[in-house]
């Protein structure tokens, strides 16, 4: 089945959730299908250097970031689409969740615009957008139907999800604690390669051996989708500490970074295949920072093709965090009948993506 939205617009989007300061503007016809987006421009201002000497995001200088740097982003992304602020039609930000103070940011700067035009403005969940950024591949190899199971991994969230329409999500599971991009981060800092750890451990791991330290694949329930990586931390850094301490032979650091990667994506992959085989569906999206990684793609390549599953991708550019897929989604929310609350719209720091699914939306009502 193809969605499509009946209005036509050209929408801002803007993100600031994390350490990337983001806006693009998309252009979507009057019966636009979703891959039918037309991203005219799309620019990421990475905070990386800003936070890589802390070995990891700093909100408070992320709030200040955010705030330097949202106006310069803003001019070069209408400068580079060539679209004035009055031909906006809506502004979508991301309202959460995400660190308070970059929200803030983005929220005020989304206002002041879309009161300033007197044009509607739409809060996105930044899990959403990563949801539908495959959509956004300039050329989508496979068109992506619906039903398919969503894999979102990113910094802040795993999340398995059943997603039958756009805003019609079933609740598969989620991590219990640390989120796979932070087993990424966290294990990278213990090995001492840097941040983000995500493509530190890619890297020093496609020279190791992935099969040299058994690292354990923790599935709690087989027959359930929930994650839990805390525990796989904790192993890398007893194996490291007893390394060092001679009581096992030391590895390199190759190896230890290629096992532990492998130990990450084993669980993943298990996961992902098996939630597509509960819910009778042969279609796995996978979205998030990491969802670049070669050696996910790789393995759930294989294990689809095995299984008869289509899989889907967004291009490796949108994997991270960026504004035209907050665009994206705040143009299928704008499609729905409005609420009235969008003048008044806060920042949800915590936001579970529960909140947006057919489930409790229909609980809600109950109560
Ligand atoms: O989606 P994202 O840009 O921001 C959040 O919404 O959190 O994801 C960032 C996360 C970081 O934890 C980073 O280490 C991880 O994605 N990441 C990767 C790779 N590139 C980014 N993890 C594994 N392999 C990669 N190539
Ligand atoms: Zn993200």
């Amino acid at each position: 089945m193809e969605w499509t939205g009946d209005k036509g617009m050209i929408i801002l989007g803007l993100e600031s959730s994390c350490d990337e300061t983001a806006a693009a503007i998309v252009q979507f016809d009057d019966g636009a299908t979703l891959a039918q987006a037309r991203v005219l421009a799309n620019v990421v201002w990475s905070q990386l250097d800003e936070h890589a000497k802390y070995g990891g995001v700093v909100p408070e200088l992320a709030s200040r970031a955010h705030i330097r740097h949202i106006g310069p982003i803003l001019a070069q992304t209408l400068h580079a689409a060539g679209v004035l602020p009055g031909e906006l039609d809506a502004v979508a930000v991301t309202r959460g969740p995400g660190l308070i103070g970059g929200l803030l940011v983005g929220l005020a700067v989304a206002k002041g615009i879309a009161l300033a035009a007197g044009i509607p403005l739409v809060g996105v969940h930044h899990m959403e957008g990563h949801l539908l950024s495959p959509f956004l591949a300039p050329s989508v190899p496979e068109p992506i139907h619906f039903p398919f199971v969503a894999l979102l991994v990113s910094g802040g969230h795993t999340l398995l999800l059943h997603v039958r329409g756009v805003r019609d999500y079933e609740f598969l599971g989620q991590t219990r604690d640390d989120a796979v991009g932070e087993a990424f981060d966290k294990g990278a800092r213990v090995l001492g390669l840097g941040y983000p750890g995500g493509p530190a451990i890619e890297q020093a791991a496609q020279r190791g051996d992935r099969h040299r330290i058994a690292f354990p694949r923790i599935l709690l329930d087989k027959e359930k989708f929930d994650f839990s990586f805390s525990g796989l931390k904790t192993a890398l850094r007893t194996e490291l500490l007893r390394q060092q301490a001679g009581t096992i032979p030391v590895q390199p650091l190759e190896d230890v970074a290629a096992s532990y990667q492998e130990a990450i994506i084993d669980t993943l992959t298990f996961k992902s295949i098996r939630a597509c085989r509960h819910v009778g569906c042969r279609r796995l999206l996978v979205a998030g920072g990491v969802g670049a990684n070669q050696r996910l793609r790789e393995r759930l390549l294989q294990e689809a093709r095995e299984g008869g599953i289509t899989l889907h991708f967004p291009p490796m550019a949108l994997c991270t965090d960026n504004a035209a897929m907050i665009a994206l989604a705040g143009w299928a929310q704008l499609q729905q009948p409005s609420d009235s609350s969008r003048g008044t719209l806060d920042a949800r720091a915590r936001w579970p993506i529960r909140d947006l699914c057919r489930e409790t939306i229909e609980e809600k009502k109950r109560s």
